[in-house]
């Protein structure tokens, strides 16, 4: 029982790409937004940084899901299972597994960016739990949350930590956004990687292997071709760096030379200087404090907070109060 809608087409996200390249590549620092990391090899590069013995966010928060999924599914009593980013929702199995066993899931409405994430990741759980009736939503979490279904008893997933990949301001914008879909009492389950020791928090940013560091240069191959750039990305090194005033991780490409680029389709000539870098990601630890009140000021309040043994990965229950 599966069914796709689809929020983005090719054109829709060639123009935002558009828009989004024209304006962070222009400017000085150039930046360049997240969501673009993630077509069909992006993705399975995604899936492959999951599984490096330095990225320790996915097993940490599986870990905690193990051993808490019960719990939720007996606290929210949900019977509607949205996840936003969910990529390949593999942790998610954890949380359906424990939903089903309790009685009252119904449904499950995966949303991602990534169509072909998102088509693999239906067509899996289809095959695993064929009488779940599972909806695939194809869209951008910061546009289309209202074409979310509605009814009552939801409860919205947003984990890995990806809400640290966005901006305090557009967390902000986020969250408020979410808070007025929901009905008062409806849940939101929340995944957030919490400030550590640099010397843990930069491997999982740049790992041995290299896998985090084709990620990255990954973004340059999409507007190529989305774009028709001549980026070469192996022109390019890969940086990460810990912020310590912002506490967060900044991903960047640094020019190994002075070079040209063209974009064809922007008709726009950027040049490089040797060292000059594009901020091409973020990824934001928090402090309980400092998220308990960002919830508390969108309108959710928290009602679980559970960690692993050393407190690098915290789940939080929150709930939709009145705001
Ligand atoms: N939830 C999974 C995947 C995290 S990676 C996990 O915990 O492992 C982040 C996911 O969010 C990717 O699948 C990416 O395609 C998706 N994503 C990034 N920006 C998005 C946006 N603006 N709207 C919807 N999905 C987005
Ligand atoms: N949400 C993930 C995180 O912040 C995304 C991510 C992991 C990522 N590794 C990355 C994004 C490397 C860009 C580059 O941990």
């Amino acid at each position: 029982m599966a069914s796709m809608e689809k929020y983005l087409d090719e054109r829709d996200l060639a123009r935002s790409l558009r828009d989004d390249v024209r304006a962070g590549l222009s400017g000085t620092p150039k930046t360049l937004p997240p969501k673009w990391f993630y077509d069909g090899r992006g993705s399975t590069l995604f899936e492959e940084i999951t599984r490096l013995p330095e990225y320790y966010p996915t097993r940490t928060e599986r870990a905690v899901l193990v051993e808490h999924a019960p719990e939720i599914a007996r606290l929210a009593e949900a019977k509607t299972l949205v996840e936003l980013g969910s990529g390949s929702s593999e942790k998610t199995r954890l949380l359906l597994d424990a939903m089903l066993e309790r009685g009252t899931l119904g449904r499950f409405v995966p949303l991602d960016v990534s169509e072909p994430a998102l088509v693999a990741a239906v067509a899996a759980l289809t095959a695993a739990y064929p009488g779940l009736a599972i909806s695939g939503v194809v869209g951008d979490y910061t546009r289309h949350l209202r074409h979310l279904p509605d009814g009552d008893h939801r409860m919205v997933a947003f984990l890995g930590g990806t809400i640290g990949n966005m901006v305090p301001g557009e967390r902000a914008a986020f969250l408020t956004d979410l808070r007025s879909v929901l009905h008062e009492g409806e849940w939101l389950l929340l995944g957030a990687d919490l400030v550590k020791d640099p010397a843990v928090l930069l491997p999982a940013y740049d790992d041995a292997a290299g896998v985090t560091a084709e990620f990255n240069r990954n973004v340059l191959r999409v507007i190529n071709r989305a774009l028709a750039a001549d980026f070469t990305p192996g022109a390019f090194d890969h940086v990460a760096a810990w912020n310590p005033s912002h506490e967060w991780i900044e991903m960047r490409l640094r020019s190994l030379r002075p070079q040209r680029v063209h974009i064809r389709d922007l008709s726009l000539d950027l040049s490089f200087t040797e060292g000059e870098e594009i901020r091409t990601e973020i990824s934001t630890k928090f402090r309980r404090v400092g998220l308990t009140a960002e919830l508390e000021s969108a309108g959710f309040a928290i009602r679980h907070w559970w960690t692993d043994p050393r407190s690098w990965f915290a789940l939080t229950l929150a709930q939709a109060v009145h705001p």
